[in-house]
């Protein structure tokens, strides 16, 4: 089969027209998947009306994936289902109806990140609730060869939690099983993908808050650099969901956000799956690693 690939905006982005993720995927397309995946960086299916069970069938004909590791919001029949949802239960609102609304890279914060994340949309509000991605090739490639030098050899530390706002609003004992299941990792600031060789920007407003081995100045003067830089309008692409697009993004070339740009009192729901394997980066030893 021939992939329809059209792609979504200058910087990141490609639309995949002629494929039905209900039905398994055989080796040749799960192929050509990743071959757009590789050359794009975020995949886009539109009308996928599939089931939590077709898409984590779909996930695993792309690479290795487990139960969700924030424990707490896990599909009830399909563990490795992250619930993504600002609805209620009882009174509550979900604690994840904030989730992801800074630039991040998914689970950069651990040394198993997300090498791939696959989001499908079950509700979206009338307006707005859109996703924002940025191609980390391109931020890198902008950069000129001496910063680029500077950079590459570095390390970051990244957090879970480091930026979220009214962290004291959110279920304190989640917040504490998380803490503890989650310290603090060191990542280097470039990847090299794995599959194109070509380099990345790894550090994230979200999570990354110190440079190993800098002063906390001489890191803020770097980072707040690079966290502007990272997200130029002309890296980026911003998606407009409609119920049963699918969105798959490699974490290790772009980063995401959630914009918030909708009315919180109609449902947003998500499902969203984890493709996992490359390990990086190395826990903090606030000794060893201390600026
Ligand atoms: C995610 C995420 C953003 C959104 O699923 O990892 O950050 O817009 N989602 O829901
Ligand atoms: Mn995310």
């Amino acid at each position: 089969m021939t992939l329809d690939v059209v792609p979504l905006s200058y910087g990141v982005g490609a639309e995949i027209r002629n494929i039905d993720l209900s039905m398994p995927l055989d080796k040749d397309t799960a192929a050509e998947v990743k071959k757009a995946w590789n050359d794009y960086h975020v995949l886009l299916f539109r009308d996928q009306d599939i089931t939590p069970e077709q898409h984590l069938a779909f996930t695993k004909a792309l690479g290795p994936t487990e139960p969700y590791p924030l424990f707490h919001y896990r599909h009830p029949d399909v563990p490795e289902i992250f619930l993504l949802s600002n609805m209620k239960t009882g009174e509550k609102r979900s604690e994840t109806a904030d989730a992801g609304r800074a630039w991040h890279a998914d689970l950069s914060y651990t040394t198993n990140p997300a090498v791939g994340s696959i989001l499908r949309c079950i509700k979206t509000p009338d307006v707005g609730g859109n996703t924002m991605f940025a191609n980390q090739h391109m931020a890198f490639d902008r950069l000129s060869p001496t910063y680029q030098k500077m950079i590459e050899g570095l390390e970051a530390v990244h957090q879970l939690f480091a930026k979220t706002k009214n962290l004291d609003k959110l279920n304190q004992k989640e917040v504490a099983d998380l803490k503890a299941a989650y310290p603090p990792v060191i990542q280097p600031m470039v990847r090299v993908h794995p599959e194109s060789g070509k380099k990345a920007l790894y550090v994230s407003w979200a999570n990354t808050t110190q440079i190993v081995g800098m002063t906390p100045e001489e890191s803020k003067g770097i980072l707040e650099y690079l966290f502007e830089h990272q997200t130029t309008v002309e890296f980026t692409y911003r998606h407009a969901w409609r119920p049963n697009d699918i969105l798959m993004w490699d974490n290790r070339s772009v980063l995401h956000m959630a914009v918030s740009d909708n009315d919180h009192v109609q449902d947003r729901l998500m499902h969203r799956t984890t493709i996992i394997g490359d390990s990086s980066g190395r826990l903090l030893h606030p000794k060893q690693d201390a600026a």
